[in-house]
């Protein structure tokens, strides 16, 4: 008989089942550092910054006194709430077209200067395996994996230029290990933090920083809206946004590539490098366990 999972205080494998310890995150999130990135005086523009953990680190940005907060998301209303709140800019953009993330760029260096740190934070869940239709793989893919593209392209003309620049790319835990109730939102982060690993890469000599933020579950209204089985366990776990503000804050500081405000993800992370069958056998035990999953389609 299988075991029942464990979502607390544990930390630890059991035979090949996962424990989701919920509060490790607390014990490690005192953490400051002075070595790295600092966002006292540096202007930031977040992208998804209207809802959820875009504006818990616009918040967060502006308490630390950054110089100049840009709250760029679809949603123009509610980012102009968040704006007015912390005396940032509000852009309204769709990070899926191009051209819209040329504008938000030149909206932030009109108002506050060259960008010091831009985060592609906005993203967006949908469910499904192989019997997703088309759009929803291609609007998924334009906002997980494009809309990085396009920033970056965005930015970071300017960022090499001055040898300097800070990019952080929102992806999951999903991107390391997988989200099992969606094909769509696995593919596009894992593409997501391969995208991030090739910056880190190819442009850390000219000075630019990448950071991955990879968070399991947040009490955001990705996390909270919907009663997708995987979103219903997760939330067991879940931390809130403002941990996750402070996690990237630390990760900043200490200019981690890795950002992952659930400490347990990096153990998770490096048995599944270390035995994939092993961890595999582990994850579909893991999904035969949990109520409400589909059963697979052709
Ligand atoms: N909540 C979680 O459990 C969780 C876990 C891991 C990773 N993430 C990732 O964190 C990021 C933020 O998610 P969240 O949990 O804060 O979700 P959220 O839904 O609360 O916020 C997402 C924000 O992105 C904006 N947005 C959506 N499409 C956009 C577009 N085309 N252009 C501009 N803005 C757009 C929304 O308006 C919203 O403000 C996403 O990339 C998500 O995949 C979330």
């Amino acid at each position: 008989m299988q075991k029942p999972l464990c979502l607390r205080g544990t930390g630890h494998r059991d035979g090949e089942n996962f424990h989701f310890p919920s509060d490790c995150y607390r014990r490690r999130s005192s953490l400051t550092s002075g070595i790295g990135m600092q966002v006292k005086d540096q202007v930031v523009v977040v992208t998804g910054g209207a809802h959820g953990i875009g504006r818990a680190m616009c918040r967060r940005f502006a308490a630390e006194g950054a110089r100049g907060v840009v709250v760029a998301d679809l949603d123009a209303v509610a980012a102009s709430g968040v704006a007015r709140e912390i005396g940032g800019l509000a852009v309204r953009t769709d990070v899926s077209v191009p051209a819209d993330l040329q504008a938000l760029v030149a909206a932030a260096e009109q108002k506050f200067g060259t960008i010091d740190l831009f985060c592609s934070n906005a993203g967006i869940e949908t469910g499904g395996g192989l019997d997703a239709p088309d759009e929803a793989w291609q609007r998924i893919w334009q906002i997980n994996v494009m809309a990085h593209v396009y920033g970056a392209r965005a930015v970071l003309p300017g960022m090499l230029k001055r040898g300097r620049g800070y990019l952080l790319q929102t992806a999951s835990a999903a991107g390391l290990l997988t989200q099992m109730s969606s094909a769509p939102y696995s593919a596009t982060k894992h593409a997501a933090v391969g995208l991030a690993d090739w910056l880190a890469i190819t442009y850390g000599d000219a000075g630019i920083k990448v950071s991955c933020l990879c968070p399991l579950g947040v009490r955001t209204n990705m996390l909270m809206g919907t009663e997708d089985p995987i979103a219903v366990f997760l939330r067991q776990g879940a931390i809130d946004p403002e941990q996750v503000a402070q996690a990237v804050v630390d990760g900043l500081a200490r200019e981690d590539f890795l950002i992952l405000p659930h400490p347990e993800v990096a153990e998770f992370f490096r048995r599944k490098a270390d035995d994939y069958d092993r961890w595999l056998r582990g994850m579909k035990r893991l999904r035969a366990s949990l109520p409400g999953m589909p059963e697979p389609k052709a």
